[in-house]
Formats: C-alpha cells, structure tokens, sequence
C-alpha cells in the first residue's frame, strides 16, 4: 500500500503535515513517542479522510530505532513512497553550561535518525525510481546561532544534507528538498525548554506545510517559509558572518544572562 511516513506527527508541524496529506488522499504511518496522540489522530483522521492512518510508537533517537521502524514498514506491506523527516528538539543556553546527554540526544534525533531513515527508506525508491524525501531543517540552519549552538548547527546538517541529496536523486526520479521553517507556532519551544525567539513572522504549522507540499511538487532543493524568512536569510548573505553572529550574540546574550537569573522574559 502506498504510505506516507511522518515523524513527530503527533504535535505541530507533523501533525499539520498528517492533516494536509490526508485531505489529498495519502496513506499515513505516523510516529512519535507519545502513543494516546497517535491513536487519537489516526482514528480522527481515518474517520474525516478516506484513507488508511496506522502509527508506530517510538523513540526514534534510540540506537536501531530506525532499522526496526524500517522493518516494521515492510512487515505491514507499506510502500514508503514520500517520507518526512520531521521529529526534533532544541536547546537554549551557553553550550558549555548545558547538559551534554542533551546535546548528545539531540544530535541523535536531529541527525543521525534522519540521516539512518533517509538511508533505509532511500533504497527502495532507488528501485522504483520514485519518491520523495522531506526533511524538516529550520532558518536556523544557514548560519551558526549562539546560545543554540548545537541545534542550529543539526539544521545546518539536515539542509547541506538534504541539497547534496536533491542533486545525486535527481536522475533518479526521486525528490529531496529541506524544509526551512522560521518561528512556528507549535510546542517547539516547551518541548526544547527553550525561549520563543524574537521573530517579526510567527507563521502557522499549516502555512509551513502548504508552502512545503508546493515547493516539493516544484521539485526544490529548500525552502524557507515566510517572505520575511526569506528576505532575512538572503539578507545575511551579503553581510560579513562576524558581524551576524555579534548582532545575534548581543541580542541573545542578554537574554540568556536573564535565563539565568531565572527571569526567562
Ligand atoms: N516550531 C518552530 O519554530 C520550528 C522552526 C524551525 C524548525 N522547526 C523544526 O520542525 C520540526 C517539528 O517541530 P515542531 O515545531 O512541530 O515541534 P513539536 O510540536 O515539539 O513537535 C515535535 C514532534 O517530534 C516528536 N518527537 C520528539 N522527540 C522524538 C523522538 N525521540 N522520537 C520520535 N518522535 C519524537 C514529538 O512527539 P513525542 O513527544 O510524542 O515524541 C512531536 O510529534 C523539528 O525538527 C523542529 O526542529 C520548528
């Protein structure tokens, strides 16, 4: 059966991806760790759209987690044609300060995860000569952030990856495009203890995924969500790096020290 594959479909930007996709017809396997969201919304959704919603809960972090979910696919006789590779957290803080299990974690998540499913799920598009591989980076990705170091640099990852791979699948029929988002309105940031960055366009989950199902059908290598992502973004290019990352280190210095003293505003 052809399936779509989400990860972290149980809240914000996976979930809107699974309500989109399912109004156009897409067969959904849905993962994320928290089981009652799943069930909840794949019997919503099996009850609004005619299609099959089935879900796997798991932390896709945990070393052979992607093998199994992989497996588990085959096993239901799923046809993983389009995957996206959504699931992921950040963090807020001086690195050095920071717990390093939780840097460690993230990576696990952000990169590694991604990179072990995009491999499995790669190799039968390959044979079919289809498909299509979403993965989810962030405006975070095009330039070190300082106190979310770590994160922003797992972005930097997922988007440099996912252009290298848009080029090599492209005579293979096989569509590879990273998702930038800037600032949604999700449980992002409770879920990354972290601060709602100052941001002039806070954009719904829904507005991120339409502009993605439309930049995937154009067949791009990335997209950033908002034209005030994208004017910001294009912006720093022609700024030298230092000056960027002073201006974002005065700004989320100050913040960060406030942090600290407990005062997170
Ligand atoms: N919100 C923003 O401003 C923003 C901006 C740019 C990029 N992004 C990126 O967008 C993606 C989605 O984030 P979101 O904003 O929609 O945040 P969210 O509402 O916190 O959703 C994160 C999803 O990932 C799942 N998840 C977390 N850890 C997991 C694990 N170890 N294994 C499996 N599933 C896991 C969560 O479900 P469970 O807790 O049930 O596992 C949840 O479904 C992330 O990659 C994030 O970096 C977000």
């Amino acid at each position: 059966m052809n399936t779509t594959l989400i990860t972290g479909a149980s809240s914000g930007i996976g979930e809107a991806f699974a309500h989109r996709l399912a109004a156009r017809g897409h067969n959904l396997l849905l993962v994320a760790r928290t089981e009652e969201k799943l069930i909840a919304l794949c019997n919503e959704l099996g009850r609004s759209a005619n299609i099959r919603a089935q879900f796997v809960a798991m932390d896709i972090a945990e070393k052979g987690a992607p093998r199994q979910l992989f497996e588990e696919a085959i096993k239901r006789d799923l046809q993983i044609d389009f995957l996206v590779n959504n699931a992921g957290f950040g963090s807020m803080g001086d690195f050095a300060k920071l717990d390093l299990d939780r840097e460690l974690g993230m990576i696990d998540l952000n990169v590694r995860a991604l990179v072990e499913l995009t491999y499995r799920f790669l190799q039968p598009m390959r044979e079919r000569k289809s498909g299509a591989i979403v993965n989810v980076a962030s405006t975070a990705g095009f330039q070190g952030v300082p106190f979310m170091a770590t994160y922003a640099a797992t972005k930097a990852f997922v988007l440099s990856f996912s252009e290298a791979l848009w080029e090599e699948n492209r005579p293979h029929g096989i569509k590879v495009m990273a998702l930038c988002p800037g600032v949604t309105q999700t449980g992002f940031f409770e879920a990354s203890q972290m601060d709602r960055p100052p941001a002039r366009l806070v954009q719904t989950p829904e507005e991120v995924v339409d502009t993605a199902l439309r930049a995937i059908k154009r067949g791009k290598s990335s997209v950033i969500c908002g034209w005030a992502n994208f004017l910001a973004v294009e912006a720093e290019r022609v700024v030298p790096r230092n000056f960027i990352l002073r201006a974002m280190g005065s700004v989320l210095r100050k913040h960060n020290r406030k942090r600290e003293m407990g005062d997170g505003g």
